[in-house]
């Protein structure tokens, strides 16, 4: 997969000009932290120097609040995060250090570039939370939570791992929930008004926070590699 053949799904890779801890951070943390493209297949599980049975992947994490809470709160698994936003990025990496974990790595990029190199049924979770929806018609192509991406997805996943994904945005839910019933071998729920259950796994994120504010409701879907 080359970039410039598949159309962005994120918007900006930054928000506001770093300030120098946050160049400082890429610049120092990246190569103790960071993931660089691997040019064959690998299971993600050599991206560790420590042993982990299981590989927790978030796709998009913002500025890493979850990301952070659970590699905290489980430190017998192996984190990945991917997301090409470098404000979040900076974030990430001092929280990383200022806790000193061992168990997380991070790729600056975009999602479908590391994936393809994972080896099959190696994820035991991917959370991808609040997802940029692309609101108007003409930038729905923009979706990352495409047929073909989630099946990608679905193929690297152990069998009975899961990915969650949540969304304040009720029209890219149900697209999803569309794109589901041409993937085989999965499981989930498919009735959209029983998806506001949030799982106890996840903590508030920033996206999150901000829908439950403007009193929005959110939706979570949890679907299982069969
Ligand atoms: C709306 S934000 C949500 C951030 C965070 N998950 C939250 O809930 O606060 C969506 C995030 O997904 C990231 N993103 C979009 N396309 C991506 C891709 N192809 N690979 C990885 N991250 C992506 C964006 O850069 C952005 O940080």
């Amino acid at each position: 997969m080359k970039e410039g053949r598949i159309i962005p799904s994120y918007g900006r890779k930054r928000s506001h000009g770093l300030s120098e801890t946050q160049k400082n951070n890429i610049s120092d943390l990246y190569q103790l932290y960071g993931i660089n493209l691997p040019t064959d297949t690998i299971n993600p599980t050599e991206l560790f120097h420590v042993k982990f049975d299981k590989i927790v992947l978030e796709i998009g994490f913002g500025n890493g609040e979850h990301l952070i809470n659970r590699a905290i709160s489980r430190s017998d698994l192996g984190f990945i995060g991917i997301d090409p936003f470098e404000n979040g990025l900076a974030n990430i990496l001092g929280e990383i250090k200022n806790h000193n974990l061992k168990n997380i790595k991070i790729f600056n990029g975009d999602a479908r570039f590391l994936l393809e190199k994972f080896k099959e049924h190696s994820l035991h979770r991917t959370y991808v939370l609040f997802p940029d929806p692309w609101r108007k018609r003409k930038h729905h192509k923009r979706r990352l939570l495409s047929t073909e991406f989630i099946f990608g997805l679905v193929k690297k996943t152990i069998f009975g791992g899961n990915i969650i994904i949540a969304t304040d945005h009720e029209d890219y839910m149900i697209n999803i929930l569309e794109n589901l019933k041409k993937i085989p071998n999965i499981g989930y729920c498919g009735d959209i008004n029983l998806l506001s259950q949030k799982p106890c796994c996840l903590s508030e994120t920033k996206y999150e926070q901000k829908a439950l504010f403007q009193k929005k409701k959110c939706y979570y879907l949890r679907i299982y590699a069969l």
